[in-house]
């Protein structure tokens, strides 16, 4: 299959024959990647089986592992889904557009395999501006998945999502850059608590705040647990290679490091820039300053080491606050969950 590719600069959104021509795509039934303000999505039309069908071919997706819809605005949010519990709409009004996925009870509206086979449905209203110009422009629900091969770290540019699908999807719209770096938040919001699926671009801080009180999925933290999003119990974020995390001084860092060199490993370091400059690896990757650049940066970075021929990746534990939560739930599953501790 040949993939289209357009390219867009900021200032070019209205009358856009890139986005007309990507919605006329989605309209009849093809697969198309976009840029969303967390991750590149790759996109169906949601109420239509056989295009659905084709996100879960082109990524090699379970079947299992339901897809997010993704709308313009709240109108047509409504029509996908029944009756919510009033903490949704302080939620709508203080985050959305934006990174909050809303788990609530399916109407029915869109495709089985969207939904796979449960009861409820993720909605998501994202903010960029190519993404709401696509979704107003074909004036449907858009499932869509991150758009990169199942297994592989999210993409963050258009070039990720060229490497793992072109060929395999019928367009790429190459919007540059996404700004958060990691996927929405998903939030239960079936019950009269809120509960915390999967953290993400909004913070629990920030919900908490809202509501007054949310939960998190016990799964989370504890492995053994199944987690209530189905997506949360695979191996995401492989960076291929062994990555370990260690919660300790910058002594007990380079300690691993050496001692990972002297067994004949080449060793790769991802952490903050303040601690890259600290360090002696073979090769470093500086995610930044602050949290906020650090989620913004890791996928690009565990991409990176995942095509130079290093061994194994040491990676520095980032604190569980804010959107450190996001950052250190993708960095565990990419450890596997090994955590080294002074
Ligand atoms: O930021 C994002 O959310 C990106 C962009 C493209 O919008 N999308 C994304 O989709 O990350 P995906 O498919 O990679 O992750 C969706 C997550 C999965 O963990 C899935 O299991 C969960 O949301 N999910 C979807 N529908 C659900 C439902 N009805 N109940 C529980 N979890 C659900
Ligand atoms: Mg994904």
């Amino acid at each position: 299959m040949e993939t289209n590719y357009w390219k867009l600069t900021n200032n070019q959104l209205k009358d856009c024959e890139a986005i007309d021509e990507a919605a006329t795509m989605l309209i009849n039934g093809e697969v198309v990647a976009f840029p969303t303000e967390t991750v590149y999505g790759l996109g169906a039309n949601a109420t239509d089986h056989d295009a659905v069908n084709k996100i879960f071919q082109a990524k090699g997706r379970p079947q299992d592992n339901p897809l997010i819809a993704h709308v313009s605005d709240r109108v047509q949010m409504e029509k996908l889904v029944g009756p919510w519990p009033g903490y949704v709409d302080n939620l709508i009004e203080a985050f959305t557009p934006g990174p909050l996925t809303f788990v609530l009870p399916s109407n029915g509206i869109c495709a089985t395999n969207v939904t796979a086979g449960l009861s409820t449905i993720g909605v998501r209203i994202p903010s960029h501006p190519v993404a709401q110009q696509l979704l107003k422009a074909c004036q449907l629900p858009i499932a869509a998945p991150s758009a990169n091969l199942s297994g592989k770290p999210s993409p963050t540019t258009a070039n990720h999502v060229f490497a793992d699908l072109n060929g395999r999807i019928s367009g790429i719209v190459d919007g540059g850059p996404t700004g958060v770096g990691l996927e929405s938040t998903v939030i239960d919001c079936t019950q009269e608590i809120p509960v915390i699926l999967r953290p993400g671009g909004i913070t629990q801080e920030q919900i908490e705040k809202v509501t007054g009180v949310v939960m998190t999925d016990p799964a989370l933290a504890n492995q053994s647990d199944k987690p209530k999003s189905p997506g949360m119990k695979y191996r995401h974020y492989s960076p291929e290679v062994p990555l370990w995390i260690i919660d300790g001084s910058l002594k007990r860092m380079q300690q691993e490091i050496t001692g990972q060199k002297e067994t004949g490993n080449r060793v790769g370091l991802i952490a903050s820039n303040h601690i890259v400059d600290k360090l002696v690896a073979d090769e470093a990757i500086a995610l930044g300053e602050n949290l906020s650049e650090i989620a913004a940066n890791l996928y690009h970075a565990l991409r990176t080491f995942k095509q130079s021929n290093v061994d194994i990746i040491i990676c520095e534990a980032f604190p569980e606050k804010g959107i450190g939560q996001a950052v250190m739930n993708r960095l565990k599953k990419a450890a596997s969950n090994y955590i080294y501790r002074d």
